[in-house]
C-alpha cells in the first residue's frame, strides 16, 4: 500500500520487552489497523507469528519518524542487547528508511536522512567491534534496489574499515554506497523488476543509470567522492566498464570499494533466473573468473570480512 503519511517497518525493528514510543499498525484489506499502541510492548511470540503471516504489513506514522529513529537509537545504547541484536535492530529498522531514500520525491531530504542511517551503522562498529559482522551476516540476499542498497551501504562501510577508513571519511563512503544506484529511479520498473535477463535494448538503458544518478546528484550539495560511487561504479581496473571505461587509479578509490561489494551483493543474492553463490564461491568468482578488474589489495581486504562475518556467526 502506498500512502505517504504511513511509513511501511519491518516488525523486527521493534525489541520485544522493549514498549514502543509510537503507534504501529497493520494493513488489512487497505485499511490501518492499531497493532500496538505507544507505551505497549510486544511479545517475542506474537512478532514471530505475524511475521510469518504478514512481514511486509506494519506501519508506523510518517509523522511518528523521528520517534521511530530515536527508539532505535537508544536500544543501540543499551547494555542489555548482544552485539547480534544490536546489528539486527539496526539493519531492520535501516531497511525501512533506505525504501523511502529510494522512492522519496524530496531528494534533498532523502540525502540528509541517509547521513543518520549511516551515522548510526558507523557508531555501531566504532563501539562494538563485533557488530561489523553481524551486519555482513545478516544480509538479506533479496534482490529489491533498496535490500541491495543497504547491503552494499553495509559491506562497503565493512570493507571500507578494513581499508584504512575512518570517521568523516568513512561516513562518506557509506552515504555513497547507499546511494550508488539512484540512477535506478530513471530506468523503466519493468527493466529493473523483470523476472530474467535483460535483452540488448533493455541492457543499454540499464547501463545509463550511473549517468542517470550523476544527473540527479549534480543538482545537490553532494562531494564528488559520492558523486563518484554513483558514477564510477560499474568501471572496471581493467579499463572495460562503464560508462568512462576508466583504468584503475584513474577510479575513484571510494568507487572502487563500491564496485567490488557490488559485485559481490549480486552474486551472493537470490535472483529469480539464478541461484545466490555462497561468500566463499563468490570471492572465489571474482578472483577467478573477473580476474583482474577489482582492486587486489581490496580483494584480498574482502577475506577478512568473511572471516569476520564466520566469526561472528559462531558467537551467536
Ligand atoms: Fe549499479
Ligand atoms: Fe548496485
Amino acid at each position: 500500500m502506498e500512502n505517504a503519511e504511513y511509513l511501511k517497518i519491518r516488525l523486527s525493528s521493534i525489541h520485544p520487552q522493549v514498549p514502543v514510543t509510537f503507534d504501529v499498525f497493520i494493513s488489512v484489506s487497505d485499511r490501518m489497523i492499531h497493532y500496538l499502541r505507544a507505551g505497549g510492548t510486544l511479545e517475542a511470540e506474537k512478532i514471530e507469528n505475524f511475521e510469518k503471516k504478514a512481514p511486509d504489513n506494519f506501519y508506523i506514522r510518517t509523522y511518528e519518524k523521528a520517534a521511530f529513529k530515536q527508539y532505535i537509537a537508544h536500544l543501540m545504547l543499551s547494555e542489555e542487547l548482544s552485539s547480534f541484536e544490536k546489528a539486527t535492530l539496526l539493519r531492520e529498522s535501516s531497511l525501512a528508511l533506505v525504501e523511502e531514500l529510494y522512492e522519496s520525491p524530496d531528494i534533498a531530504a532523502a540525502l540528509n536522512e541517509s547521513k543518520e542511517v549511516i551515522n548510526e551503522f558507523v557508531e555501531l562498529m566504532d563501539r562494538d567491534s563485533d557488530a561489523m559482522g553481524h551486519l555482513i551476516g545478516l544480509s538479506s540476499h533479496d534482490f529489491y534496489t533498496y535490500n541491495h542498497s543497504l547491503d552494499v551501504g553495509i559491506y562497503s562501510l565493512g570493507l571500507g574499515q578494513v581499508a584504512g577508513y575512518s570517521g568523516d571519511d568513512l561516513r562518506e563512503l557509506g552515504q555513497g554506497a547507499l546511494f550508488h544506484d539512484i540512477g535506478k529511479r530513471h530506468v523503466s520498473v519493468d527493466i529493473i523488476c523483470k523476472d530474467g535477463p535483460l535483452d540488448n535494448v533493455e541492457w543499454a538503458q540499464m547501463q545509463q543509470h550511473p549517468q542517470f544518478g550523476l544527473l540527479i546528484l549534480d543538482k545537490y550539495e553532494v562531494s564528488d567522492a559520492i558523486k563518484a560511487c554513483c558514477f564510477e561504479h560499474h568501471e572496471s581496473f581493467q579499463g572495460n566498464g562503464y560508462p568512462q571505461q576508466l583504468e584503475g587509479h584513474e577510479i575513484h578509490p571510494m568507487a572502487r570499494i563500491v564496485a567490488l561489494t557490488d559485485t559481490y551483493d549480486a552474486l551472493t543474492t537470490k535472483r529469480s533466473y539464478n541461484e545466490p553463490m555462497t561468500p566463499t564461491d563468490a570471492i572465489s568468482f571474482m578472483n577467478e573468473k573477473l580476474k583482474g578488474r577489482y582492486d587486489s589489495d581490496l580483494m584480498a581486504a574482502m577475506h577478512d570480512i568473511l572471516f569476520r562475518m564466520e566469526k561472528a556467526k559462531k558467537a551467536v
